[in-house]
C-alpha cells in the first residue's frame, strides 16, 4: 500500500474547491482521495438550478476515479470553502464505500476514521450477491 500523504490530499482537495459550482448554497466543497495504485482523484460539487439535482463533491470525485482508471479508495478528504474539513454527507458515504478498500480511511473532523467507523453495517454491493444466491420470493424470477 503506498504511504498516505495527508497534505497532498488536502492541497488537491482545495484545488478542486476552488472549481465548484455552487452559486445557489455558496457553500463550496472540494474532495480528493488516494487510490490503491497511488493516483490521486478529486472532484467537485457542481449545483443545479434545480436544487435537488445539484451533485457533490464526491459524484464527480468516484467519476474521476472511474475514468481515470479505476480502482479501490484508500485514503480520503473533502474540504469546505475556508479549507476545512468536513464530513461527506450520509448520501456520499455509501458513494465512497462503493469503491473503498478494506479499512479505508478519512480524515475527519474529529480524526482519521476508517470507512466502517463512518458508515457502519454498510449495505453493498456483497448483499445484492447474496439476494441473488438465495432463493426466490414468490413473484420474483
Ligand atoms: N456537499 C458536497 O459536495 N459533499 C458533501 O459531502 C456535503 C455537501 C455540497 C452539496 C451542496 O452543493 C453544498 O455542499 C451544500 O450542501
Amino acid at each position: 500500500m503506498t504511504d498516505i500523504d495527508w497534505d497532498e490530499l488536502r492541497r488537491t482537495a482545495v484545488a478542486a474547491m476552488q472549481r465548484a459550482y455552487a452559486p445557489y448554497s455558496r457553500y463550496r466543497v472540494g474532495a480528493a482521495a488516494l487510490v490503491d495504485d497511488g493516483r490521486v482523484v478529486a472532484g467537485c460539487n457542481v449545483e443545479n438550478a434545480s436544487y435537488g439535482v445539484g451533485l457533490c463533491a464526491e459524484c464527480a470525485l468516484v467519476g474521476d476515479l472511474h475514468m481515470s482508471g479505476g480502482g479501490r479508495l484508500a485514503a480520503f478528504v473533502c474540504v469546505n470553502g475556508e479549507g476545512e474539513t468536513i464530513m461527506p454527507c450520509g448520501r456520499c458515504r455509501q458513494l465512497l464505500y462503493e469503491f473503498a478498500q478494506p479499512g479505508m480511511l478519512l480524515q475527519t473532523v474529529s480524526g482519521i476514521r476508517t470507512i466502517d467507523e463512518v458508515l457502519p453495517d454498510a449495505f453493498g454491493p456483497r448483499d445484492l450477491e447474496a439476494a441473488q444466491a438465495g432463493p426466490t420470493t414468490q413473484g420474483e424470477r
